[in-house]
């Protein structure tokens, strides 16, 4: 083997790539998550490619019970003139509650492909089109700099990668609310214990 460790850089993200005795097979170790994942490297970097999509994803898809995703928005006082945006948007649940029942102009960015499918078809299915939009993207590319709402429901070490963008993106007193994992250095403005041990964490840009 020419060498035992290289780095893969996109975007934001850096992984380590080690390679492994075995043939045609490349260990990915996620430095910021501890998760490893096997990739088969065969003829095609292409195929590479789609591996290396998935392991961008910070959390799993989980979704959040609609009684917390109403108790998110309403704590966010969504309203009409606000810009919602849901990052990892998974089926679209949050995304339609905003424009449905708040007349929030809302955006969903979810990575997964069948994910995106999913909640595009609940949004036209409700007529949503107008006010809903499921963008298929890592978020970590998307500008943030029109919201005045986010919803999260990632993970810790998530939440960490994203705070930096969040961070400069977002203009004051934009409200970021997140379900279930706290934005670490961040003082939260409103923490709700809901019940079935949900928790949700209010934060205000300029008062975090
Ligand atoms: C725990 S689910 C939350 C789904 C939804 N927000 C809710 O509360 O019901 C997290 C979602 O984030 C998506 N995700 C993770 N990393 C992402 C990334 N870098 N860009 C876009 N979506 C991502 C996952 O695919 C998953 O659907």
């Amino acid at each position: 083997m020419p060498y035992n460790a290289v780095t893969y850089r996109s975007g934001q993200f850096t992984a380590e790539l080690s390679l492994k005795l075995l043939p045609a097979e490349l260990q990915f170790r996620l430095l910021s998550e501890s998760l490893i994942v096997h990739a088969y490297i065969c003829e095609s970097e292409l195929r590479l490619g789609v591996q290396v999509c998935e392991i961008l994803s910070v959390a799993p898809f989980v979704s959040s019970p609609e009684e917390v995703v109403r108790k998110m928005l309403d704590m966010a006082q969504l309203r009409k003139g606000d810009v919602l945006f849901d990052l990892g948007c998974g089926d679209g649940r949050i995304v339609i509650m905003a424009a449905k029942d708040y007349s929030a102009k809302a955006f969903g960015v979810e990575i997964r492909e069948d994910l995106v499918a999913t909640a595009r078809e609940r949004v036209k299915s409700l007529e949503l089109e107008r006010e809903a939009q499921i963008i298929q993207a890592d978020f970590f590319e998307i500008d943030l700099s029109r919201a005045s709402v986010v919803t999260l429901y990632l993970t810790t070490s998530g939440n960490e990668r994203l705070k930096p963008k969040l961070e400069k993106e977002l203009r004051p007193y934009s409200r970021v609310v997140s379900h279930d994992f706290s934005i670490t250095g961040w003082k939260p403005i409103e923490v709700s214990e809901e019940p079935h041990g949900h928790t949700i964490y209010l934060y205000r840009i300029g008062t975090h």
